[in-house]
């Protein structure tokens, strides 16, 4: 027990010494961080989102493409396609990391994003090998460290779910060609539809995912997987947006969360809406240090 109050305090202390860090209640980090060091790995399960979790929102001074933008590229697509989905982009995204509207006021442009979204895909003449292609081919910048986490979780046997708004499909290639798809680690997200006479897009299977619907209605439909995690009470969270900050709410019997948000589009305005929903907030960090300093006390 001395021990764990002594780790315990050591990562508290570290983790308020960076500058990026912000951490709200000291106190209840230092109780959450006890039990799931206590837990390790035996307890542990991780949850993440994807876009600007896993991978980088910029580097060297450009923005790095989300999912949607790197499927949006495919060559396959047609004619004013990608200039449609700029458009879209330019409308809704401000929406999306707006400071001063509500995740209720957000919600229906987001709706209608994605609605949008899907009726521009519909019909395009893009193959499964098309696409697998392209994003072989194209650049994912993942956060530095993001593989070392994913090796280090397998290597722990920690179960990973990637909670993802994007497109599934290019999760699922992405993290397949950065071997990074290991069998610790599960996506749930929005897989394309293919008409199985024509061989065209016929917009997303199932029901929609966006930005501030991973909660419980999201994940019913994925019950099982947490009801076999449910001896896994104890959770690392990762996301980059308000919405993310309730993808853990299908883990059954949960003990102690590690909430952790990434911020950077007008870091200082939301800053207090992050420290309210995040545990630990990091501003404008393009890395995982944080979180694999933390994964280097419990597994
Ligand atoms: O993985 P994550 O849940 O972050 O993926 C969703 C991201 O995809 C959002 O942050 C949103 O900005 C982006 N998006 C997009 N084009 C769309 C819909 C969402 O770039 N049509």
């Amino acid at each position: 027990k001395t021990e764990l109050r002594r780790a315990m305090a050591e990562l508290l202390e570290a983790l308020i010494k960076m500058p990026q860090v912000r951490i709200k209640n000291p106190d209840y980090m230092r109780s959450v961080f006890e039990e799931v060091i206590d837990g390790n790995s035996q307890k542990l399960q991780v949850i993440s989102d994807f876009d600007q979790t896993l991978t980088k929102d910029h580097e060297d001074g450009e923005r790095c493409l989300t999912t949607f933008g790197i499927f949006h590229s495919t060559p396959q697509l047609p004619d004013g396609y990608c200039e449609q989905s700029e458009v879209l982009y330019h409308k809704y995204h401000p929406m999306e990391v707006h400071p001063d509207l509500s995740v209720e006021e957000k919600t229906p442009y987001m709706v209608q994003w994605y609605k949008d979204s899907e009726q521009l895909l519909v019909g395009a003449d893009v193959s499964k090998e098309n696409l697998k292609n392209h994003i072989y081919s194209s650049k994912t910048i993942f956060r530095d460290g993001s593989r070392d986490i994913f090796d280090a979780l397998k290597k722990a046997g920690v179960p990973v779910l990637v909670f993802s708004a994007g497109v599934g499909d290019v999760v699922r290639h992405a993290l397949e060609k950065h071997h990074m798809l290991l069998d610790n680690v599960r996506i749930i997200s929005n897989f394309l539809n293919w008409d199985s006479e024509s061989g065209k897009l016929a917009g997303f299977q199932g029901d929609m995912i966006h930005v501030f619907n991973k909660n419980q209605r999201a994940v019913a439909a994925h019950e099982e997987y947490f009801s076999l995690l449910a001896n896994r009470p104890n959770v690392i969270l990762m996301g980059d947006n308000e919405g993310d900050a309730a993808m853990g709410h299908g883990v059954q019997n949960p003990k102690a969360m590690i909430k952790i948000g990434f911020l950077y589009h007008h870091a200082k305005e939301r800053l207090e809406k992050f420290m309210d929903m995040f545990d630990i907030v990091l501003i404008d960090d393009q890395t995982m240090d944080v979180p694999k300093y933390i994964l280097n006390y419990v597994i």
